[in-house]
């Protein structure tokens, strides 16, 4: 604890805590109210500043949560660079009275004169006969909606003898529904013999969450084909090459205070060539190079072979995607380092250079003037104004003294050249015992600013947990609670579920966190996304299809934590005592004491809430998230089952009672003007 703190605590300890009841015993009897309890805030002694920005968001392209996910193409294999190249792509066969009918034409892969040298394979389509057609079942089909606008684009060029050339002269477009009916209807036509590209609006005229594109050659002859593309208009801000509305809509519900991207685990890649690099994810989409996604083949329950990554959803669109909705960007870089789970491949000490510029360089990109060479991109991007970078992570989930060799490389140029910018470290894969405590060590030793410690632990470690950080250096590298999400079953059990059990331990934890906000810099639950069908890692904070998506009660506890949070930390007790969690804030900016009670107890528990030094009057708003049963879920059905609500209450003097529902997260917002 800080000394304001530590002395607040000791005014705490002066208080007339006679009036608090007796400890209360570890289990509650079963009945249906309790005891009431006394929950005493110390008003008058608000201590340690903390980040109003603490609670943030951790995305990662795991789950299919960006191809496939945020990002709307609803193509997949859009650019054909899939090792099996027609993955996602087939013929149509006609079936004749016969049989299945001989093909009218076919499909082949071809290199030559590419598009460009990062994208060098393309369709290369032959028709024999009219009617010649094939599609592309996207992400688990596509996500169509009744009324809703999609742009179709590709880049075409005829080839073949000039006598062929000139004879096909159109692309039918059409997209069909389940059951094959078709939904929307398009054209692309006047080609040359120069890759172009064209494109043309499709209105559907009914929904479908598992429809498919189908392309359809009238005549005879020869056609190249690349970055074959069905993408909705409506994206969130209308932005182009823009990300699917509702799940943007979810994130900005959650008032994160910042964005961390790419991830986790892709950072690092299951070998160097595979690590994400983010001058490969700006700049034109046809020029981005599709590599494997890390999870493609990560856990053996769960393959997915078709998983890769288009970078569609690049660097420049997560800063922006940080900007539109409130959150300070915190890029996380490879740092020299794979995968430590699989390749454990390393870049040589002196190979680090390129490493290490892109991260410069990246600063540059954020941060630089629009005459400087990475600024200048920026602005030739759309977005001249810095996106105000402040932190980067170096290193994801690495360990072990070759990660910190390689770290203090990246300290020694960036720090030196741009001091302003605070550096993320990690503490390994696990929140305690080794390599975490050497780790942490070294990074008190060296000075490091944040460390980012990740914890995929079981609800009981949230909720005997949450003094984790009561006696932490003050002193010391800050903490980011970089990952963290309760595994009901067991880490990375597919059976773990995403119910009210470990939401509402995680809520406990949360409490510790912003009790020790001087400290706990920022916290991010993960995953984030989840496709229903195609993902690999449960608990996640947001489940979605192809149409629809819902929070889940840990989603909505983050959200109701990332809302309110204050920026002075003030004392309260009891902190964690029979099932009762409470931290308090003073939110400075809007005048207001936030106090928040979480019963994790079956019972309702009538509470006090004892504000000393204040005595307000007016209407406190209250929001409440609660079920009485732990394993209740939310779902598409449901989504909002396990759901926050509001409410208010007025108040005339610092007493206030309070009623705690079983298993519920309470937060009071108590006016101090
Ligand atoms: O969140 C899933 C994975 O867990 C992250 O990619 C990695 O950092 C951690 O091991």
């Amino acid at each position: 604890m800080t000394t304001s703190i530590r002395s607040a605590a000791l005014s705490l300890a002066l208080l007339p805590f006679a009036l608090l009841p007796l400890a209360q015993p570890a289990t509650l009897p079963a009945q249906d109210s309790a005891p009431p309890v006394q929950i005493t805030v110390d008003a008058a002694h608000p201590g340690a500043a903390l980040n109003p920005a603490m609670f943030g968001i951790f995305f990662e392209d795991i789950n299919f949560g960006a191809d496939g996910g945020l990002y709307p193409e609803l193509v997949k294999n859009r650019s054909f660079e899939f090792p099996e190249p027609l993955t996602g792509w087939h013929e149509t066969m006609g079936i004749s009275p016969k049989g299945i009918e001989a093909s009218r034409g076919e499909l082949g892969i071809h290199t030559d004169s590419p598009l460009n040298p990062s994208n060098p394979h393309y369709l290369h389509v032959r028709v024999y006969s009219p009617g010649y057609s094939f599609y592309n079942t996207g992400f688990r089909g596509m996500g169509i909606e009744s009324g809703a606008e999609y742009r179709f684009s590709a880049y075409v060029r005829t080839t073949g003898p000039k006598s062929t050339r000139a004879t096909i002269g159109a692309i039918s477009v059409t997209i069909t529904d389940d059951a094959g009916h078709e939904i929307g209807r398009g054209e692309l036509k006047s080609f040359n013999s120069q890759w172009t590209r064209y494109e043309t609006i499709i209105r559907a005229t009914a929904t479908s969450p598992h429809a498919r594109l189908n392309l359809i050659l009238d005549e005879p002859g020869q056609l190249d084909l690349d970055m074959v593309s069905l993408f909705p208009v409506d994206t969130f801000k209308h932005r182009p090459n823009g990300l699917r509305k509702d799940l943007v809509q979810l994130l900005a519900d959650m008032h994160p205070g910042f964005l961390r991207f790419p991830g986790g685990c892709i950072v690092e890649g299951r070998l160097l060539a595979t690590r994400y690099r983010w001058k490969n994810s700006i700049g034109d989409i046809a020029q981005r190079k599709t590599i494997i996604n890390r999870w493609n083949d990560e856990f053996d329950y769960r393959p997915a072979p078709d998983y890769f990554q288009s970078f569609g959803l690049g660097f420049y669109e997560y800063f922006q995607l940080a900007e539109d909705i409130g959150a300070q960007p915190l890029p996380i870089l490879n740092c020299g380092m794979a995968c430590q789970f699989n390749s454990d491949e390393t870049a040589a000490l002196d190979q680090l250079d390129e490493y290490i510029k892109d991260a410069l360089d990246l600063i540059e990109f954020a941060n630089g003037p629009v005459t400087s060479p990475w600024g200048k991109i920026r602005a030739q991007l759309g977005h001249p104004e810095p996106f105000h970078l402040t932190m980067i992570g170096v290193g994801n989930e690495q360990w072990g003294p070759r990660y910190v060799e390689r770290y203090k490389l990246f300290a020694a140029k960036l720090k030196t050249q741009h001091p302003e910018i605070r550096l993320v470290v990690a503490a390994g894969p696990a929140p305690s015992g080794e390599p975490f405590n050497s780790l942490w060590a070294t990074w008190r030793d060296l000075h490091a600013d944040i460390v980012d410690e990740h914890y995929y632990m079981a609800p009981d470690w949230f909720l005997t947990n949450t003094g984790r950080y009561d006696h932490y250096d003050r002193s010391g590298p800050k903490v980011f609670a970089g990952e963290y999400a309760a595994q009901t079953v067991g880490t990375t059990s597919s059976e773990n579920r995403n119910n009210w059990k470990g939401a509402i331990a995680e809520a406990a934890f949360m409490t510790g966190l912003e009790r020790n906000g001087d400290v706990v810099q920022m916290a991010s639950y993960a995953p984030l996304l989840a496709n229903v069908e195609a993902w690999q890692w449960k608990p996640d904070a947001i489940w979605f299809d192809n149409l629809h998506s819902y929070g889940t009660p840990n989603y909505y506890v983050q959200r109701v934590f990332a809302s309110n949070v204050g920026t002075r930390i003030v004392p309260v007790a009891p902190q964690a005592e029979s099932g009762l969690f409470t931290s308090a804030t003073l939110d400075e900016r809007s005048h207001e004491l936030i106090v928040k009670a979480i019963n994790n107890t079956p019972v309702t528990r009538p509470a006090t809430l004892q504000l000393n030094g204040l005595n307000p009057t007016g209407t406190i708003r209250v929001t409440t998230l609660a079920s009485a049963d732990l394993n209740a879920e939310n779902s598409f059905d449901h989504p909002t089952a396990v759901s926050p609500e509001s409410s208010s209450l007025e108040v005339k003097s610092g007493t206030i009672p309070v009623q705690l529902l079983p298993y519920s997260v309470n937060v009071y917002r108590i006016p101090v003007r």
